[in-house]
């Protein structure tokens, strides 16, 4: 019996272009919908762009344009790049239309006969020229803690503490560039703490519907039954807002993550109504269907907490399963526009490198957890290029291009008949394991077990020497035999590796002159005598010169600054630019600095001091110690009390003017602005040596 199967990739924004990070996920759930396509059950696939918010709203006013105009263009894009790297949607929507209006005024309306929507007076920074309240991210001001200027409204870019907006010293809108007030506003939240909603996520978060690294994570969000952590969820935002209105609440919209997760059965909906597939056998509460939603680790908390909530409380199915995978790296760091390594998707395709390459790769990293994984572009002799040259090129395509040559030249493209030798038996009794790799996910390790195949085809074709034996007519039959038993194992291979390279498995159908593969066919060879086509070249090796290329296109010089970025930029510049490291010392010089671990008991101002705090340190003596630290600038001394550091406990004691100083503490700083102190990992105790 055939599965029945939806399957969705989160939508991406409609404010920017997809870059080699989002293809992570579009590539790993494509591949498994084409798996699932192979093996003949029924799969569709729906995803779409997630076009409301505010920042879509804004970008939209500075080019001139409607967001509808925007959304159309990115929709666009997005379309072509997703076709570019062969992902293959059954229907691409937008979250700008009726059905997902609908939908999710339907849902609102039956969250809200339940009992579950709660309205509520908060208050939050205006933008008085603007005329609009400002999300978090459009705050900016310099940060409480290290005073870095220019930083957003919800985390400092430069020392990395995250803060609500109201803590920034000397806010400013950084739409308008005036200074907010705090004004209140009604607001609609979906009432996550009442009981209902807590004892469902509890069951449902701890089922198999989760991975279980997620499925700890959420149990950590939930809190225990006698003291839930969940609270309510704001759901509304003020007018003006690039969004669908709530009903019966004028000037009030959904905020983008109440319609976005509902995208999916509005784009699923459009399908629905262009094949006559039922809706309601996917959707209604307890359809059996399966139901997966693909998705990045960071927006787990919105899948397992609030989309199913929402579902379960307005009379939907829940999700069968969420898949949730990690982040890319490239080159072992975070993706960076100044060293060219945020890498879209169109400026790939560009430089001409061929799509399924970047699909291989991210297979041969994949393994169904929520663990990052590294685009390594740094070397030709590891990582991407040495992956797809060895890999697909040296062992896989190296077995037709050494043998098909002979059947097209010798024996008019005809194969042999009657061959079950062996290596055939082999390959094709894999059939079963690689499925299940597939269906978990894990295409690591079926990648490894189709390439130890394909090592074992080419030392059949090794041993078989075609290109001396076709020297000797008596060994025509021979060179017949061999060239056909390693074209049928190719063909085997092809098989396995449809999923990841599809557009490279219809070429290779063309040269065999054969249907579309399915993985049933894998338990059949092609027959006697059958005809295939005279051998192309399938695919060449990655070129160097284009990925340096395709970097330098992605770089972003530091300069000019623009707008949007310079926080991040500053700190990455900070990076670079360190101190010279001082002479070199022995272990010896180095063990005399006595290093102890130090509670911080008190800390206070001291009179007349413009750069010192007093604090008092337990290092585990009878007495404390008393430490004058230049570190007024950076810290609030009742945030000091209670943490722990690290002291300099042999320091000779230096008398000062506001007494005696009796050691050290030790913190960082350099060029750009900030000062920062130690703190040891959890554990540790006072007065522990650090060596
Ligand atoms: N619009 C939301 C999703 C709404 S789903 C109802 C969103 N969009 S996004 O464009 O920021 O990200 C889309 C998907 O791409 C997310 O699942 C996200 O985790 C994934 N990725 C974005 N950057 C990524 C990497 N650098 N690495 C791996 N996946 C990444 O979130
Ligand atoms: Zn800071």
């Amino acid at each position: 019996m055939p599965r029945k199967i939806l399957v969705t990739s989160a939508l991406p924004y409609a404010n920017g272009s997809i870059h080699l990070g989002h293809l992570v996920e579009y590539i790993q759930t494509d591949i498994w919908v084409r798996f699932q396509k192979m093996l003949g059950n029924t799969c569709h696939y729906v995803c779409a762009d997630d076009t409301h918010g505010t920042p879509i709203m804004l970008r939209a006013e500075k080019e001139g344009i409607t967001p509808e105009q925007l959304i159309d263009r990115v929709w666009h894009e997005h379309k072509s790049d997703f076709e570019g790297f062969h992902v293959e949607f059954d229907h691409y929507g937008s979250t700008n239309s009726t059905e997902t209006k609908e939908f999710a005024q339907a849902i609102y309306r039956k969250l809200k006969a339940a009992g579950l929507i709660e309205v509520r007076s908060v208050e939050q920074f205006y933008d008085p020229v603007k005329n609009m309240f400002l999300p978090d991210r459009f705050i900016k001001g310099e940060c409480p803690k290290c005073h870095a200027k220019d930083q957003y409204g919800d985390n400092c870019e430069a020392c990395g503490t995250t803060y609500s907006p109201i803590e920034l010293i000397n806010p400013y809108s950084a739409v308008s560039g005036a200074q907010p007030e705090r004004r209140n506003s009604d607001h609609y939240f979906f009432k996550l703490s009442d009981l209902r909603c807590q004892e469902f996520l509890r069951k449902w978060t701890r089922s198999d519907t989760l991975q279980s690294e997620a499925s700890n994570k959420m149990q950590e969000w939930l809190g225990s039954e006698s003291e839930s952590k969940l609270s309510d969820w704001d759901i509304s935002r003020d007018a003006p807002y690039f969004g669908f209105e709530i009903p019966d609440a004028p000037g009030k919209y959904f905020y983008v993550w109440l319609d976005a997760p509902v995208g999916y059965m509005g784009s699923f909906k459009k399908l629905c109504d262009a094949e006559g597939i039922v809706f309601d056998d996917y959707w209604k509460q307890g359809s059996d269907v399966e139901l997966y939603h693909f998705i990045g680790k960071d927006i787990l908390y919105f899948h397992a907490l609030f989309w199913p909530a929402m579902l379960q409380h307005a009379g939907f199915r829940t999700p069968t399963k969420l898949f949730a995978h990690g982040f890319l790296t490239v080159n072992g760091e975070k993706m960076s526009k100044s060293r060219g390594t945020f890498i879209t998707a169109d400026s790939y395709l560009k430089q001409g490198l061929n799509p399924e390459y970047l699909r291989y790769y991210y297979a041969s990293l994949l393994n169904g957890t929520m663990g990052d994984i590294d685009l390594n572009l740094g070397s030709e002799n590891e990582g991407f290029i040495a992956k797809i040259n060895s890999d697909l090129v040296g062992k896989y395509i190296n077995i037709a291009s050494r043998c098909a040559g002979f059947i097209t030249k010798r024996f008019e493209g005809k194969l042999a008949g009657g061959t079950s030798i062996y290596p055939i038996e082999r390959l094709q009794s894999h059939a079963p394991v690689l499925a299940e790799m597939f269906e978990k996910r894990e295409y690591n390790f079926a990648l490894r077990e189709i390439m130890s195949l394909a090592d074992e085809v080419n030392k059949f074709v090794d041993n078989g020497a075609p290109w001396v034996i076709a020297k000797d007519p008596a060994q025509s039959q021979n060179l017949h035999w061999i060239c056909t038993n390693a074209i049928q194992m190719f063909r085997l291979l092809t098989i396995y590796l449809k999923p990841v390279l599809p557009n490279l498995a219809n070429e290779v159908e063309k040269f065999l002159n054969i249907p579309p593969l399915t993985w049933k066919n894998a338990q059949s060879l092609l027959p006697d005598g059958h005809v295939i086509n005279s051998y192309q070249h399938l695919m060449t090796r990655v070129d160097l010169k284009k990925i340096d290329a395709m970097i330098e296109a992605n770089k972003e010089s530091l300069q000019p600054m623009t707008e949007s970025h310079s926080p991040a930029r500053h700190a990455e510049a900070q990076q670079h630019a360190i101190a010279p490291i001082a002479e070199t010392i022995s272990i010896d010089e180095f063990n005399k600095v006595d290093l102890r671990v130090a509670k911080i008991v008190n800390a206070e101002h001291v009179e007349g001091a413009e750069k010192l705090l007093k604090l008092t340190l337990d290092i585990g003596e009878a007495q404390p110690r008393t430490v004058f630290a230049g570190i007024k600038s950076a810290y609030d001394p009742e945030k000091l009390k209670g943490r722990m550091t690290v002291m300099v406990a042999n320091l000779a004691p230096r008398k000062m003017k506001f007494g005696l100083s009796e050691g050290m503490v030790l913190a960082a700083s350099g060029d750009a602005p900030g000062l920062f102190i130690l703190s040891p990992d959890d554990g540790a105790q006072p007065g522990m040596r650090i060596k």
